[in-house]
């Protein structure tokens, strides 16, 4: 979409917006990981700037993109380097976007050297959870701040993907959230996206499949006439 044929409608608006995946270190060179690809995030970045939001983009590990035009990138690396950057930025934000993949544990010691094979097996991995950045940002809101939030699900025999979605809604206690399905190659190192929008108002409205910038223009046709100005 050209920038000139899109509306301006989060001009004087702040946008605040993570995205990528975290790395939680093992050693120096070894990490947990995902595999986000920072897409959805860059996309969503690029459709708010084109619409006039000033954005701050917070970057975990990502696929090689290029940073879009007008946007203010900060790279993070961590879970807890994250967290640090959208508190600092949530400060300043109307709108609040968590589309970034974090890491819901991390090593409990990462080694300050290169851990060495031995001949015997490796002791296992001992993991802590990470914050759950999301719920602070939602319990740290200013009034009239917007939190939207993101969550991959993938059906099984218990309950289906909107379900999930519901749920995690509610206990999230945030805005909006973009729900996508995922499997089966869906949504993780591919251009397309599908999914659903809900609100917390109730509201669901399905995102059609399409590019990840079309899924990012269907969540600011929704999300930007509730952003403060
Ligand atoms: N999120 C976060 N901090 C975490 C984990 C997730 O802020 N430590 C955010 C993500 O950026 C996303 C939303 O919470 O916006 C949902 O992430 P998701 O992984 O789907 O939810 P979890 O609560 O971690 O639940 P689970 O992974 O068990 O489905
Ligand atoms: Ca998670």
């Amino acid at each position: 979409e050209r920038p000139d044929a899109l509306p301006r409608d989060l001009e004087g608006v702040h946008v605040a917006i993570s995205a990528g995946g975290t790395r939680e270190p093992l050693d120096p060179v070894r990490f947990l990981g995902n595999r986000s690809s920072g897409r959805q995030g860059y996309a969503l970045a690029r459709v708010a700037a084109q619409r006039g939001a000033r954005v701050t983009l917070v970057a975990a590990h990502t696929a090689d993109l290029a940073t879009p035009a007008g946007v203010e990138l900060e790279r993070v690396g961590t879970a807890a380097e994250l967290r640090d950057a959208m508190h600092f930025v949530a400060k300043a934000a109307d709108v609040v976007v968590m589309a970034a993949a974090v890491a819901d544990f991390r090593p409990v010691d990462s080694a300050e050297h290169k851990i060495k094979k031995t001949d015997r097996d490796p002791d296992p991995v001992a993991l802590t959870r990470n914050a759950d950045i999301l719920a602070e940002l939602v319990a740290a809101r200013r009034p009239g701040q917007v939190v939207v939030g993101f969550a991959a699900e993938t059906g099984d025999g218990e309950s289906d993907v909107l379900e999930y979605g519901r749920a995690k809604l509610k206990r999230k206690g945030c805005d909006w959230l973009v729900v996508n399905a995922v499997g089966d190659g869906r949504a993780f190192e591919v251009e397309d996206n599908a999914g659903w929008l809900l609100s917390a108002d109730g509201a669901e409205t399905p995102l059609p499949h399409g590019s990840k910038a079309r899924l990012a223009s269907a969540v600011w046709d929704a999300v930007a006439p509730s952003a403060r100005r």
